[in-house]
């Protein structure tokens, strides 16, 4: 026979998507009424837009009609105010509201001590040389390798993440919190989400300052992640210190084109990482050639720049990655500009290039 304890039973499994808890446990499951083998309830959804509807509906019916229900009738509702600002401090981990629920865990937040996260900053001496590129697939290739992984996108003025991973929807706000988007199985903020059109934004340092702070304190980044990516501003300027000093944990990879020049200024970088006591762990060079069709190698950019820079920087040469566009077309179903294919030469070489991150950032007993 179906029961309301039973109901209640089932669909604490089922979870909201973005949040990542029990509908139960976000108190999103009411008005349960069972008539024979028909169940009716209500589903209180964040926010009455939510893109996720139509997942949470189809798994809430699919749970009841496994527990043997012949009927199901889904009424969709949302949050008020009150509930969403409740909600919003309880994912904070607000203190009155845990006290008020009592059966939540705080939200870990990942800048603490405790936070298992590591944290892995992508910086180049300028832009253009694959900053972004490289932060994009090597969160996926962490991703692919079954690592929970997050990205921020501390690039304010050049954000680039959510075009190259195509990401078109926009992050949900449930009051003060953030949910990140999932693509290709990354959690992603990026200031991107936040501006219009693509139109330029002129913020004053102390707002970048703060919206970057937001970033890790307002976001829901859910359970636990293994490794966060940032895609740092390029250079050395006040944005890319504000990372720095904000990040003490953090690890960073610098990269740079074969290009003596590149790798000149790429240095700049790597002794700020030294300077603020983030450790480095290596370079990736990008750009490194580009393959002919018969095989043979043309160095584009110029030649040894990775592995000068490496030395440099007293440290090890990650990765080269060669020219090459994604094989991907608009067409495919998880089409992206940017993430090169697992089974790619260059996909690949992202996979070895994360291997080698995890086995140094795992290997050792310091975080
Ligand atoms: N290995 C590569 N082969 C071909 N194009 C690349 C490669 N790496 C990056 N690009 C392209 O070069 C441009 C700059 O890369 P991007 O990652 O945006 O650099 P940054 O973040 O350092 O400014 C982009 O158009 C990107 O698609
Ligand atoms: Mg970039």
């Amino acid at each position: 026979m179906i029961t309301k304890e039973r109901v209640l039973e089932v669909l604490r499994d089922v979870k909201d998507p973005e949040i990542n808890r029990s509908l139960v446990e976000l108190n999103m499951i009411r008005d349960i009424e069972i008539v024979g083998d028909k169940v009716s309830l209500l589903v209180v959804l964040t926010i009455s837009g939510c893109p996720l509807r139509a997942k949470i509906e189809q798994d809430v019916t699919e749970a009841l009609k496994k527990l043997g229900a012949k009927e199901v009738e889904l009424r969709m509702g949302s949050m008020t105010d009150e509930e969403r600002a409740a909600l919003s401090a309880q994912l904070r981990g607000g203190q009155a509201a845990k006290a008020a629920t009592g059966q939540m865990q705080p939200l870990n937040p990942i800048l603490s001590k405790e936070s298992p996260t590591r944290f892995i900053a992508i910086t180049s001496g300028k832009g253009g040389v694959g900053k972004s590129t490289v932060t994009v697939n090597l969160a996926v290739a962490l991703a692919r390798l079954g690592k929970k992984v997050g990205i921020i996108d501390a690039d304010i003025y050049g954000f680039s993440v959510p075009d190259m991973m195509n990401i078109e929807q926009r992050p949900t706000v449930i009051g003060e919190v953030i949910l990140p988007i999932e693509q290709f199985g990354v959690k992603v903020m990026s200031m991107g989400f936040f501006v219009e059109d693509n139109s330029p934004i002129i913020w004053r340092g102390p707002m970048l300052g703060k919206m970057l702070r937001n970033f890790f304190s307002e976001v829901h980044w859910g359970e636990d992640l293994d490794y966060m990516i940032l895609d740092l501003p390029p250079g050395t300027g006040d944005m890319a210190l504000d990372v720095h000093t904000m990040i003490p944990q953090s690890k960073e990879i610098v990269v740079t084109t074969p290009h003596a020049t590149a790798a000149f200024v790429a240095a700049r970088a790597g002794a700020m990482a030294i300077r603020t006591g983030h450790e480095l762990l290596g370079v990736v060079e990008n750009m490194s050639w580009y393959e002919a069709k018969d095989g043979s190698k043309e160095y584009v950019f110029g030649r040894g720049g990775g592995a000068k820079l490496a030395e440099q920087l007293a440290t090890e040469l990650l990765a080269q990655v060669p020219l090459g566009q994604p094989d991907n077309h608009p067409a495919e179903p998880d089409y992206s500009p940017s993430v090169y294919k697992e089974q790619s030469p260059i996909g690949q070489i992202y996979r070895e290039l994360a291997e080698r991150v995890i086995a140094k950032c795992e290997s050792t007993v310091s975080k």
